[in-house]
């Protein structure tokens, strides 16, 4: 056996027992590199006759195939071995219960639309909604709130064009326009939606919420609108009794317009809601006006009723004790864990709502 050919045994014998890649590659380059055994040994053909050659180059070419045989079969056994090991190690048992279990908490102003949506349903309204962005038809105009009226100017409109004609509507109210336009009368629908105006203090955000709240029929007065509002407080406040108090005041979409005031005291810090000498405005309210009801399409003579918006922050503020009205829209995950709600606790008539 020429030295050559043992060598290659010698090789053989090496690559059958690699293990892993490295080891294999630097077999590689030593058989079949610039310099390598095979490579070597091509070189030799030089100092041979043609005849010669042909039967060295013919041996050595079998060799090397030989060679690129076993080697190749055991690049892919190794390669093979390293996925498989990788996919081992890297699995991951998704039937394992997880290590830090986190449920999300439901926002206040979410759970507050709840409760007040199963309040109102109970007596018969159902609920509607309308778009943020709003015409300025809806929004002002069908509401008897034509150009240059000067309650206009106290919505500080965010407007979304040039013309005024788009805006970030200021409040629910066009969600009655849209409700009676593309209905028939009667209408007995509640409407809560985000509202948009440019303020910002402690009592005031830029989009804040409100609740529109719509009956019309044949025969509905100011005593319904009261016994409702009533009923609303005292269920929403889970209390008893209730001390409220209509004062005149003026909307251009309701005549005659009220604003609505519940008493309440302080007790060790404590709002206490529905008794004691103080007051608080949380809703405006009125007969909707008559413009307004053939702007809609709703023959005055045959149809009245009544309309309100109440602002769903401050009931919620109210509620839960809430001081700043800004920390809701913070988004602070300590702030929601602390005030926000169980997502399966929702609220129900029956069941009670805020427990
Ligand atoms: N839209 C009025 C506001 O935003 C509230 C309101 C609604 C008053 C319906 C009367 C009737 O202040």
């Amino acid at each position: 056996m020429s030295e050559f050919e043992k060598k290659i045994t010698e090789y053989k014998g090496k690559i059958k027992l690699s293990t892993n890649i490295e080891e294999i590659e630097s077999l590689r380059l030593d058989l079949f590199g610039k310099n390598g055994v095979i490579n070597l040994e091509f070189k030799k053909l030089g100092q041979l006759s043609a005849e010669e050659k042909k039967i060295f180059a013919a041996n050595i070419n079998k060799i090397k195939q030989d060679l690129l045989d076993i080697y190749n079969a055991k690049s892919v056994e190794i390669l093979d071995k390293d996925i498989i090991q990788k996919v081992e190690k890297e699995k991951i048992d998704i039937t394992l219960p997880e290590k830090e279990f986190k449920i999300g908490k439901v926002h206040p102003v979410s759970q507050v639309i709840d409760e007040i949506s199963c309040i109102f349903s109970e007596i018969g309204f159902s609920v509607e909604e309308g778009p943020d962005v709003e015409n300025d038809y809806n929004n002002f105009t069908a509401l008897n709130t034509p150009e240059n009226h000067p309650a206009k100017d106290m919505h500080d409109t965010f407007y979304l064009d040039e013309n005024m004609k788009t805006l970030l509507r200021t409040h629910t109210s066009p969600v009655q326009v849209r409700t009676m336009l593309k209905g028939k009368p009667p209408f007995k629908i509640i409407a809560p939606g985000r509202t948009y105006r440019s303020d910002s203090d402690q009592t005031h955000t830029p989009m804040f919420h409100q609740l529109e709240g719509l009956h019309i029929d044949k025969d509905i007065n100011m005593g319904h609108l009261k016994g409702c509002l009533n009923y609303f407080i005292r269920e929403f406040f889970e209390v008893d009794k209730i001390k409220m108090r209509f004062r005149p005041s003026h909307f251009p979409f309701t005549e005659p317009s009220a604003e609505v005031d519940i008493g309440y005291r302080i007790e060790n810090n404590k709002i206490i809601i529905g008794e004691g000498d103080k007051w608080l405005e949380i809703l405006g309210c009125g007969m909707v006006h008559p413009n307004v009801l053939k702007n809609c399409k709703v023959d005055p003579n045959k149809f009245q009723g009544f309309a309100f918006g109440i602002g769903i922050d401050r009931l919620a503020m109210l509620k839960y004790g809430i001081n700043d009205l800004r920390s809701f829209f913070e988004c602070d995950y300590r702030w929601l864990n602390h005030y926000g709600f169980d997502p399966l606790d929702v609220p129900t008539n029956y069941r009670g709502l805020s427990r």
